[in-house]
Order: C-alpha cells, then sequence, then structure tokens
C-alpha cells in the first residue's frame, strides 16, 4: 500500500462519525490514517473520546475570533503544522468560506444525513417525513461552497417506516452513516474516486443489487 493519507476530522458535537472513521482507520490496510482532530466547540463531547484515544486534538473556538476568515486561518494553520492532506467534515457546523472551501477542493469531505440533492440544510430527518418520502439515507460528498452541495462519492438508502419521527429516522440513517463514511474516505484516501467534471466515478464499482444499500462497504 501507498502511504496512508494524513486526515484531519472536524467535528462540532457529539463525534459519533469521528469514532467510525478513527475506528476504522486502525485497520492496517486503511489508506487514511486521522492524524488530527480539530473542534470549534471546547465542550464537543466528540473531544473528551479523541483524546482518550491518544488522537491529536486541538480547540480552535470561532467565538474567539472576529471574523470566519480569521478563525480559518487558525484552522488552516493546525491542519498545515499537521501536514493534513484530506479533511473530513463530521458534524461540523461551521461554514466555510468559499477561499477556505476551494483551497481544499476535491480534498474535503462531509456526510450529510439525506439522499442529496434532497433535504440540504437543517433539520433534514423532520423534512423527510413531512415529505412522506419512503426511503431515506445519508450522504458523502466532496464539498462545496454551497451547503451541502458537491459531487456525491458515496450514499446509502434506508427505509422511513409509518410510525417513525425525525429520532427514530435519524437512529436508523446513523448506523448506516458510521458504515458509509470509512467505506467513503476509503476510496478517497486509496484514490479510487476520480471527478469527472462534478461527477465522481469509482474505479471498483459493483453492480449487485445488494450493493444498494450498503455500497463498496
Ligand atoms: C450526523 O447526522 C451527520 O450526518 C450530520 O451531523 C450529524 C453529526 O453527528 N452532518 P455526529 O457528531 O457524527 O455524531
Amino acid at each position: 500500500m501507498t502511504r496512508k493519507k494524513r486526515t484531519a476530522i472536524l467535528i462540532s458535537g457529539r463525534g459519533s462519525n469521528m469514532r467510525s472513521l478513527v475506528e476504522a482507520a486502525r485497520a492496517p490496510d486503511y489508506p487514511a490514517e486521522i492524524a488530527l482532530v480539530a473542534s470549534n466547540r471546547p465542550d464537543a463531547e466528540g473531544v473528551a473520546w479523541a483524546i482518550d484515544q491518544g488522537v491529536p486534538t486541538v480547540i480552535i473556538d470561532h467565538k474567539a475570533y472576529p471574523s470566519r476568515a480569521d478563525f480559518e486561518r487558525a484552522l488552516q494553520s493546525a491542519l498545515d503544522t499537521n501536514g493534513i492532506e484530506l479533511v473530513a467534515l463530521a458534524g461540523f457546523m461551521r461554514l466555510m468560506t468559499p477561499d477556505f472551501v476551494e483551497y481544499w477542493r476535491d480534498r474535503m469531505l462531509n456526510i450529510h444525513p439525506s439522499l442529496l440533492p434532497s433535504f440540504k440544510g437543517l433539520n433534514t430527518h423532520e423534512r423527510a417525513i413531512a415529505a412522506g418520502v419512503r426511503i431515506a439515507g445519508c450522504t458523502v460528498h466532496f464539498v462545496r461552497a454551497e451547503m451541502d452541495e458537491g459531487p456525491i462519492i458515496a450514499q446509502a438508502a434506508v427505509p422511513v417506516l409509518s410510525g417513525d419521527t425525525a429520532e427514530t429516522l435519524a437512529a436508523r440513517i446513523l448506523k448506516v452513516e458510521h458504515r458509509v463514511y470509512p467505506a467513503a474516505l476509503r476510496l478517497v484516501a486509496a484514490g479510487e474516486a476520480r471527478l469527472d467534471g462534478e461527477k465522481v466515478l469509482i474505479s471498483s464499482d459493483v453492480s449487485e443489487p445488494d450493493t444498494l444499500f450498503a455500497p463498496t462497504i
């Protein structure tokens, strides 16, 4: 295997996706290593876990900076210091400036709990239930300047059941998020996700029907 890609995970809260990435990256053949966890909130639940696991962790409190650009300069400096090559947003609740997004173009991933391009933005699960969709899911995509926009790397679908609330649906989707994000990061870090315009081509695509619900995992 070629050298592992040094990856930073950016969080703002619970950090369950961060955890799934850190755990997946422990496999000897995983093509990314989690070289940094950065949180913009000192009290983020995920921070304590990352420190406990011995993952290099920094807190860059956005409230300490006068502007978004100042905050991003501090973040960029932490990424540079740690030799970061890929960035994975995992419940990171700050909008990025177009300059920052452009710098990390095709090297920054995000996970969103819907089948994009449906249900971008907040309150995703409530809106999916209100719309009466029968299938929901999650998407890992490359980040672009518009919120929840960008080339799709991987998706997984789950059913929406009649009695679902936003909470029960969120819990069902979160379970597949924890499988899809490590799978998507693996593809990108291994160089198996290639951009063709604004579409991602996967070199290891498989076409069996059961991969619909668990693509390339
Ligand atoms: C996840 O549902 C993710 O898709 C969304 O924010 C939530 C973060 O959860 N972007 P966690 O912090 O990873 O547990």
